[in-house]
């Protein structure tokens, strides 16, 4: 499939989606997140892909594109809003790791914010400005925001419009690392995950994005379902076949 406003590399059972409209800092234009969204269905279904990165050269992302939106009408701006496909990313059957430099801002943190992880340069520079163009956050980051960091630093973020750096964000756990080359450490880990049983990733990551919304006894009652259902897996079968023949399982993804 063919793709104009991203680049998406395979190697190694990952695939790396690189956001390409570096002349406005990776602005978020319609075109570019329909084409996240065609790449997500794609890789959602591709055997071969075990584990996205999404990241953006020098720049994640430096929110929507402003000269898209100055216009709209309120039903303009409600097809506009970039929430079906954030989480479509949110529920991406495979761990999504978004690799930060330079800019994310606005709906390209909020882009961030649907990964499942978020590495940082330390220097990158990170935040809801929206407020001060007379909106707020609209592609989830309301949601999304105070689940990772509290309430009153979700709304000092999104009342201020302040951008922040590394430290600040990795102490309030906004990103979960720092690193100087973060796209490089974000493949390390990606290595990591890609050799976890898929299954197993798939059904704890249903599990977990739960937990983030139902009560526990129906998170308790989803995780037992889905916690037996990796018992019709060979990825389980092998798993513990090699702890109890003392050897490094190989799983299939099955
Ligand atoms: C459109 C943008 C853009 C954006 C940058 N550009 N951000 N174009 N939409 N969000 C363009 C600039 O117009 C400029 O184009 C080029 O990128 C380089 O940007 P500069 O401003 O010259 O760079 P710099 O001085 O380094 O400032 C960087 C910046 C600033 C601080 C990031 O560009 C900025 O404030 N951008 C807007 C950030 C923002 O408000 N984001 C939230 C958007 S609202 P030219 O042609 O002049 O070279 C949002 C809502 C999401 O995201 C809701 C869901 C749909």
């Amino acid at each position: 499939m063919s793709y104009e406003n991203i680049i998406i590399r395979k190697e190694n059972n990952i695939a790396t989606v690189s956001l390409n409209r570096p002349k406005s800092l990776n602005a978020l234009n319609s075109e570019l997140v329909a084409e996240l969204d065609r790449a997500f269905d794609e890789l959602s279904a591709d055997s071969e892909t075990r584990v996205v990165v999404i990241t953006g050269e020098k720049n994640f992302a430096a929110g929507a594109d402003i000269t898209n939106m100055v216009e709209l009408t309120p039903e303009e701006a409600r097809d506009f809003a970039f929430s079906d496909t954030y989480d479509k990313i949110a529920n991406c059957p495979k761990p999504v790791i978004a690799a930060i430099e330079g800019f994310a801002l606005g709906g390209g943190m909020e882009l961030a914010l649907s990964c499942d992880f978020r590495i940082a340069a330390p220097n990158a520079k990170m935040g809801f400005p929206e407020i001060t163009l007379g909106i707020f956050p609209g592609a989830g980051g309301t949601q999304r925001l105070p689940r990772l960091v509290g309430l009153p630093k979700a709304k000092r973020l999104i009342f201020t419009g302040a951008i922040i750096r590394g430290e600040e964000a990795l102490a309030c756990g906004l990103v979960d690392g720092l690193a100087d080359n973060p796209l490089e450490e974000t493949m390390s880990f990606a290595l990591e995950l890609a050799a976890k049983p898929a299954v197993a990733l798939k059904l704890a990551k249903e599990c977990i994005n739960l937990a983030a919304d139902a009560d526990i006894k129906t998170g308790i009652a989803y995780e037992a379902s889905n916690w037996a259902r990796l018992f019709a897996t060979s990825d389980q079968k092998e798993g513990m076949r090699a702890f109890i023949e003392k050897r490094k399982p190989e799983f299939a993804g099955k």
